[in-house]
């Protein structure tokens, strides 16, 4: 097989003389300090991972594209006390996973006159995306505050953006919106407030909706910017499986 057509790289040794050659990641999967002694070089609590893990997080989002996706496995004190650097370093929080390791994971080990409190069967695997950050005159602005900024910019009124995408009001109620209401919108409708724009809005401020200030983004690209998602009926964000044997 071609040196280009491997399936995978295997790098044996210190993950971070890796970094400098990885490609744009779709995803990185991170099983490393969990702050319980797991290996030499763990930390003995959850003090000390947000210094472990930052040097790691920073490479990461150098890496990363917009939609690059991080599952991030951690016990559950170990991953709330890494979430506000990963939020910090450019890592938006999608959902948490729960690894439920069943009661074969501690069978036989559990003293109930000791115990004070419940056995623990579980990890946690939380999916972040890399967030989109787009360079502005008025600072660096996340998706939202990105399509909103840029329909301004064009100088029409918003409700115009309704008519751009050929909806009723979901341009201006959810694209576009200031608020929680917000969502991603599709590709298309970007792509069509984008072209809307750039016929109708202010001459001097073409081309609209632009990443690299030199073309419009297109449909394709902007669905790109979210993290690669394809569902599966009944699979939930609890995972049942015994550990590996
Ligand atoms: C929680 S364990 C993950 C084990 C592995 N996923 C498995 O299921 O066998 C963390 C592992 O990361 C390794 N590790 C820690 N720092 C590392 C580094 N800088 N580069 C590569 N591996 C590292 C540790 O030796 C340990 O084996």
């Amino acid at each position: 097989m071609p040196e280009k057509m491997k399936p995978y790289d295997l790098h044996v040794g210190d993950v971070a003389d890796a970094y400098a050659s990885w490609p744009p990641p779709a995803c990185i999967i991170s099983d490393g300090a969990y702050g319980i002694r797991g290996f030499h070089g763990d930390t003995t609590d959850e003090e000390g991972l947000v210094e472990w893990y930052a040097p790691h997080i920073e490479q990461w989002t150098k890496a990363a594209a917009p939609g690059t996706a991080l599952w991030f496995w951690g016990t559950e004190v170990g991953w709330a006390t890494v979430h506000p650097e990963l939020k910090r370093q450019g890592w938006n929080y999608v959902q948490t996973v729960v690894w439920d390791k069943g009661l074969s994971h501690i069978a036989g080990n559990v003293n109930s006159n000791t115990i004070r409190r419940f056995p623990v069967v579980t990890e946690v695997c939380v999916l972040y995306q890399r967030r989109l950050e787009v360079e502005t005159e008025e600072g660096m602005l996340d998706a939202q505050q990105w399509l909103r900024h840029e329909w301004r910019r064009s100088g029409l009124p918003m409700y115009l953006a309704n008519d751009a995408c050929g909806v009723k009001n979901a341009a201006t109620r959810k694209y576009l919106t200031n608020d929680w209401l917000w969502y991603w919108p599709p590709g298309f409708a970007v792509a069509a407030m984008a072209a809307y724009c750039n016929q109708h809005g202010l001459e001097s401020g073409r081309p609209y909706f632009s990443l690299d200030g030199k073309t419009s983004v297109v449909s394709k690209q902007w669905d790109r910017m979210r993290h690669q998602w394809h569902h599966v009926h009944g699979l939930t964000n609890v995972w049942s499986r015994p550990p590996a044997a």
